[in-house]
């Protein structure tokens, strides 16, 4: 069997015993004489399946009794108006803006009222996050809007802004379970799952009870649409309709992956520390590539990093691609490349593509 190493940004690696452990359940889950994608969502293998994922999920994450878990269809970008549309009482939310992703998340609060930018690091193209001490926050903004990791500018906060009685909330897409969080917090958490925790088609909310029945300032709580809002679908535990059954079932075995094979996030985030140390040592002890992000905010997810020219960045794009390292392309926005390396990359995955950088800039140097 040859498997590549795939460095995509999303959807991206599973790590391999949790698909051999799919596999293995695949056509007769649990003596059912069914597949987990044909079984009836209201039967009692899916009824146990939904809720010791969630189960599992809570313990993984530090969940508080205080905060409901949803499963939710539309993947993170049906949060970006999902969160405005449920907690935009006041008219006004706060937006900092350090990428794409919040960018789009702005601008679907703006469609609900005013979605203050109180922040924005595109003056370096993005390359850093703003000091959140710093900000001059909305003074009634019912939330502060963050995107805890950029994806796409290979940036990440290292601590996030902390103002009493204004809910934060934070998309944690593309780092969600790879190290610790603490919870309490936020008001809400949302993240879409295909990076870090399962196939693509689903997106999870952590909402703070207290923020649910709520509503964007002139809309009535009853107008929001019945599947964009939280407290109708966390009222009725992700089943108000047909839920994403394969992906639920796929975050069951990865949490079951983190907490059995990993042991937990500490130990997920020392994992990934130590990966991402191998790739930015590499790129700071030599002078062929280059990483734009100031040093501080670095993603321990996703690393950008160029070659002295275009055609060199389209060489080596090919030539991983040849030599078993996929997906290395670097989003349109930034250019050059990008290594998505999410908790199921192996460490060894980025040894032998450190080893392969090595070797393309002894023959193109
Ligand atoms: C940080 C972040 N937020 C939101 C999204 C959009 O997610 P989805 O495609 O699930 O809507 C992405 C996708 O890459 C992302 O990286």
């Amino acid at each position: 069997m040859a498997r590549v190493y795939n460095f995509s940004a999303g959807p991206s690696m599973l790590p391999e015993a949790v698909l051999q452990r799919a596999q293995a359940e695949l056509l007769d889950y649990k003596g059912s004489g069914q597949s987990v994608m044909e079984m009836s969502h209201r039967s009692k293998w899916f009824d146990d399946i939904i809720h010791d994922t969630e189960a599992a999920l809570r313990r993984v994450l530090n969940v508080p009794d205080n905060y409901k878990v949803g499963f939710f269809q539309g993947g993170a970008t049906q949060q970006f108006a999902m969160v405005p549309l449920n907690f935009m009482e006041s008219g006004t939310a706060d937006y900092i803006v350090t990428g794409n992703f919040s960018k789009k998340a702005a601008e679907e609060g703006a469609k609900f009222g005013t979605a203050r930018i109180a922040a924005s690091s595109k003056d370096k193209n993005f390359t850093y996050i703003p000091d959140v001490k710093a900000i001059e926050y909305g003074k009634d903004a019912s939330y502060i809007h963050i995107c805890q990791n950029n994806t796409i500018f290979g940036t990440r906060y290292v601590e996030v802004p902390e103002v009493p009685g204004v809910p934060l909330v934070a998309d944690m897409s593309s780092m969600i379970c790879s190290e610790p969080v603490d919870v309490t917090k936020y008001g809400c958490i949302y993240f879409g799952v295909q990076k870090n925790i399962a196939p693509a088609g689903m997106a999870v909310a952590i909402v703070r009870e207290d923020l649910l029945g709520k509503s964007a300032k002139g809309c009535a709580p009853e107008q929001i649409p019945t599947m964009m809002n939280y407290t109708t679908l966390l009222g009725a535990g992700s089943m108000y309709n047909t839920p994403p059954c394969w992906c639920i079932y796929m975050t069951g075995l990865v949490m079951d992956w983190l907490e059995r094979d990993i042991g937990g996030l500490a130990a997920m985030q020392a994992r990934n520390a130590a990966k991402a140390r191998v790739l930015y040592d590499y790129l700071d002890g030599q002078d062929f590539y280059k990483n734009p992000v100031e040093k501080r905010y670095r993603s321990m997810m996703n690393v950008t990093f160029t070659s002295p020219t275009q055609e060199l960045d389209k060489a080596f794009c090919s030539a991983a691609a040849e030599a078993g390292f996929v997906n290395l392309k670097g989003h349109r926005l930034v250019g050059g490349m990008r290594a998505s390396i999410y908790n199921a990359m192996p460490p060894e995955g980025i040894d032998r593509l450190v080893d392969f950088m090595e070797a393309f800039r002894r023959e193109h140097a």
